[in-house]
């Protein structure tokens, strides 16, 4: 087995650096090193019962077991995409990592959720918290121990980025609040939550090697996202500071590196902002494959090794074994141990699990059939894999009003809602069904039929999917309308027949997929690689509009398509932003279509052009064959901040979306609260603890005995022969720690705590959430029927900052001329840059506003701070 020892030399965090030559063609972006790896406190706020119950169990775990809790037993080796060990000594059962972000995947009777763009498109907290819970019930059912989502990484630097729809919205705080609330659903739904991916992880291209070169890319080394301090406080880390407040268990570093160190061994990522600032008490792990060292990423704060081979397949660890002779062999702590099985167990206790008493996994990733291989590579040990269990429980009924009150109203001039419309005519492909069924196509790889999930690893099986189709006709009948619909792009002699026909209400139906860089569709290798809508939809709306002088056009995308060239025409009455549905779709757009549901506020910009966005995916190598660089130099300012500072016009702005009522903004009051000054927090921590001792011996190392079942391509904790030199397979093995770990590393003794950190309080210095300021407005619903406004509150910083920032919001029900207080607290966060120099957060002395309205140029409301 390749070393963890040997591995570590090449690539430890701090240490990583590109080749002599390639330093004078370009400085390079540089991470600085940060050690030891904070360990966890038992005091922290939140996590002082789970951490009672974990230092209890993993008091009583050998060397061997611990380890054997941060290893994957290896890719398809398990029933779940990445599995760890059981320890069946103590009754505690293998730990199952499954995806995703939108619903349990590779199983069945699980429910579809909506995107998590689309639900951040509602702004409604209790409808994200509904949301994360439902999947957080699902996957407790099917015997998951972590869900592998939310989503914060990518934040949706670029619209192009492919992965964009698993999150929420180019805006830190939508997505900070947007995370949280599901984080708490999942996790009171009795399973870890798991925020991904740290950091950086902007655009699928080159985010692997391998996969890169099988694009025709030669590049040896990932792509490097380069972050400034600043920027990265002030947008990337800042929803993950959210994430970490509201206590979720987990979190994933990314495939690409950050400042040419990768993020998994990134100890300046991991240990000083995720474990030392922000006080993360729970678990790090792996992206699958985004390991690459041993001691150097256990030293770097990596508490997982995700799926625990090297490379799938490959029969070998960084960890396993290599972690259990790094150990015997003083390289890597056994405090350092301690704390990656605490992270991890912590965890497990803090969502409610118990030892002995976990949901049996009743379900395989691997296959649908019922019975089958439990160790599906190794085609070993044949049993009921796949019980089928439903899960799915009264979640419709969430997921339909999720994507409705998601949906973006973008322009209406009086065609919605629909009032018994006489004859509807519904077009396009994307308002039907895949004519081989909504899972055809693997990880959901194409655009056939309507769009309802993106592709690669944050998808699920549809349970069922309701076309557009299906919902609209079912609803138009009601009404006793004629109904015809048209599900093809391409046929237009047919449809210019029907939209021709008097008193014809076309709506037209088109999509712009994305999805994972591992699966290509139609040139997208993940990321978009255009802006365009997909299969002639401009085409069809333009020939469509040009006949039928009633056209409503409703978008499928994983973000913002181009508009331009018709959204203006007259014949155009409406335009729908319905993103990525799930399983309700169609009657989710019915309801939205209908006006039974109140719809939803854009959650990124709509620019004019592909290069109005000022950002771009990079889609070319531009570093030899040595790590592309993508400079993140534009700082904060992406999507609407963007488009403020460039003071360019635009499509639809960031917030907006139209409703079937009015509404009025008055009343704006701002009163400023006795906030105590910040102080910078001060203090040690104790010495790192350790858990019992361990045998240096490694006879008591060896695989138990000659009987033991052996699983081939299996990781395991336990050495191959007692010369550790041999069991490790290292050809440099014999070098301690201090010839090649970092300085620092491997020290455990008291720390001095992080200024902007908390005591004891994950999140940061609790000072950071004193509230200065609370503002009320007061939102009258001036029109004649019930609707929900989403009034927003910008903020502006002054100085450099962008022109406004959003820094709250809200979702208000409102009747026909009532009226309804808007309230937000403004935190010393809110207030605050962090400013590089000194390592903190501060209010500076520039003159801030704020700001209330209905999107980020509908400043209806404006005071000065004071
Ligand atoms: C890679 C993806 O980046 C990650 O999001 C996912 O959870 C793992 N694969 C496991 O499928």
């Amino acid at each position: 087995m390749k070393s963890a020892v040997a591995l570590a030399v090449l690539a430890s965090s701090g240490i990583t650096a590109a080749a002599p030559e390639k330093l004078h063609k370009r400085a390079l972006a540089s991470s600085a090193p940060f050690y030891p790896s904070p360990w966890m406190d038992p005091d922290a706020a939140g996590w002082q019962d789970a951490y009672a119950k974990a230092k209890e169990f993993v008091s009583q775990l050998t060397l061997l077991e611990k380890v054997n809790l941060t290893t994957g037993t290896g890719w398809e080796s398990e029933q779940c995409v990445g599995t760890v060990g059981a320890i069946p000594r103590l009754g505690l059962s293998a730990l199952c990592m499954q995806d995703s972000p939108v619903g349990v995947r590779g199983t069945d009777y699980n429910s579809v959720f909506p995107s998590g763009q689309l639900t951040a498109a509602t702004f409604d907290r209790s409808l994200l918290y509904k949301r994360g819970l439902g999947m957080g019930q699902e996957a407790k059912g099917k015997g998951v121990t972590v869900l592998l989502g939310p989503v914060a990484g990518p934040l949706g630097r670029m619209p192009e980025g492919g992965r964009n729809w698993e999150g929420f919205s180019p805006d830190p705080v939508l997505t900070g609040i947007a995370i949280a609330e599901t984080i708490k659903g999942v996790q009171d739904g009795g399973v870890v939550a798991c925020a991904k991916h740290f950091i950086g992880n902007e655009q699928e291209h080159f985010r692997q090697t391998g996969e890169a070169q099988g694009y025709g890319f030669n590049i040896t080394e990932t792509l490097s996202s380069n972050i400034d301090d600043k920027t990265m406080h002030e947008l990337y880390l800042w929803p993950f500071v959210d994430a970490v407040r509201a206590g979720v268990g987990s979190v994933m570093c990314s495939y690409q590196q950050l400042n040419n160190s990768y993020s998994c061994q990134n100890s300046k990522l991991l240990n000083e902002l995720l474990k030392g600032e922000l006080g993360f008490q729970g678990f790090v792990m792996s992206d699958w494959q985004a390991q690459h060292t041993g001691a150097a990423s256990a030293v770097a704060g990596l508490d997982m090794s995700m799926p625990g081979d090297t490379v799938f397949n490959s029969g070998r660890s960084y960890w396993g074994t290599n972690l259990t002779a790094a150990v015997l062999n003083g390289t890597v702590p056994l405090w350092r141990v301690d704390d990656m099985a605490m992270r991890i167990m912590a965890a497990f206790f803090k969502v409610g699990m118990e030892v002995g008493k976990q949901e049996p996994i009743n379900f395989s990733f691997w296959t649908s059939a019922t019975f089958g291989f439990r160790n599906w590579v190794a085609q070993k040990n044949v049993e009921m894999i796949n019980h089928h269990v439903d899960v799915r429980a009264e979640h419709a009924l969430t997921i339909r009003e999720v994507a409705a009150k998601g949906t973006v109203l973008l322009k209406n001039t009086g065609a919605l809602p629909l009032k018994k419309p006489k004859f509807l005519v519904v077009v396009g492909e994307d308002a039907g069904g895949n004519p081989f069924g909504p899972n055809a196509c693997s990880d959901r790889g194409c655009d056939n039929g309507t769009l309802a999930m993106g592709w690669g690893s944050g998808t699920a099986n549809f349970p069922y999917l309701v076309t557009p189709d299906a919902g609209i006709q079912a609803r138009a009948l009601q009404d006793g309308s004629r109904y015809e619909s048209v599900l093809s792009n391409y046929a237009w002699t047919q449809t210019s027949a029907l939209v021709s026909q008097a008193n014809a209400t076309a709506i037209v139906f088109v999509n712009a997929d994305s999805g994972e860089g591992y699966i290509n569709v139609d040139g997208n290798e993940g990321d978009r690689k255009n802006l365009t809508l997909w299969k002639n939809g401009d085409d069809l709306i333009k020939n469509v509009s040009s006949i039928c002088p009633n056209t409503i056009v409703v978008i499928h995308s994983t973000g913002p398509v181009l508009v331009t060239d018709w959204y203006n025409s007259t014949n155009i009455t409406a335009i729908l932003w319905a993103g990525l549905p799930g399983q309700e779709s169609g009657n989710s757009i019915a309801d939205v279509l209908y006006g039974a549901v109140s719809p939803g506020r854009t959650p990124f910009t709509w620019g004019a052009t592909r290069e109005s966005y000022g950002t771009d995916v990079l889609y070319e190598p531009n570093n030899g064959n040595d790590a592309p660089q993508q400079d993140f130099s534009e700082g904060v300012f992406i999507d609407y901040r963007h488009f403020d500072k460039a003071n360019s016009s635009l499509i639809w702005e960031f917030g907006h979306g139209l409703s079937y009522t009015t509404f009025k903004y008055s009343n704006l009051q701002v009163a400023k609260s006795q906030a105590g000054p910040y102080t910078p927090t001060t203090g040690q921590t104790a010495p790192a603890p350790t858990l019992g001792n361990f045998s240096t011996d490694p006879n008591d190392y060896l695989f138990p005995n000659a009987s033991f079942p052996y699983i081939f391509e299996y990781i395991y904790p336990y050495l191959n022969v007692s010369d550790l030199k041999k069991a490790t397979d290292d050809a440099d093995y014999g070098k301690s720690a201090k010839d090649f770990l970092p300085p620092g590393a491997t020290d455990g003794s008291a720390q001095p705590l992080i200024k902007a950190s908390g005591k004891s309080s994950p999140g940061g210095n609790p000072q950071l959430y004193d509230v200065m300021y609370t503002v009320t407005a007061d939102i009258q619903n001036t029109g004649s029927v019930a609707g929900d406004e989403i009034p927003q509150l910008y903020v502006s910083l002054g100085g450099d900052n962008p022109k406004v920032v959003l820094r709250g919001f809200d979702r208000l029900s409102i009747q026909p001329g009532d009226t309804q207080q808007f309230k937000v607290d403004l935190t010393r966060r809110d207030l605050s840059n962090w400013d590089p120099a000194t390592q903190d957060w501060v209010v500076n002395d520039n003159q801030k506003t704020v700001f209330v309205g209905s999107s980020s140029r509908k400043l209806l409301l404006n005071a000065a701070l004071q």
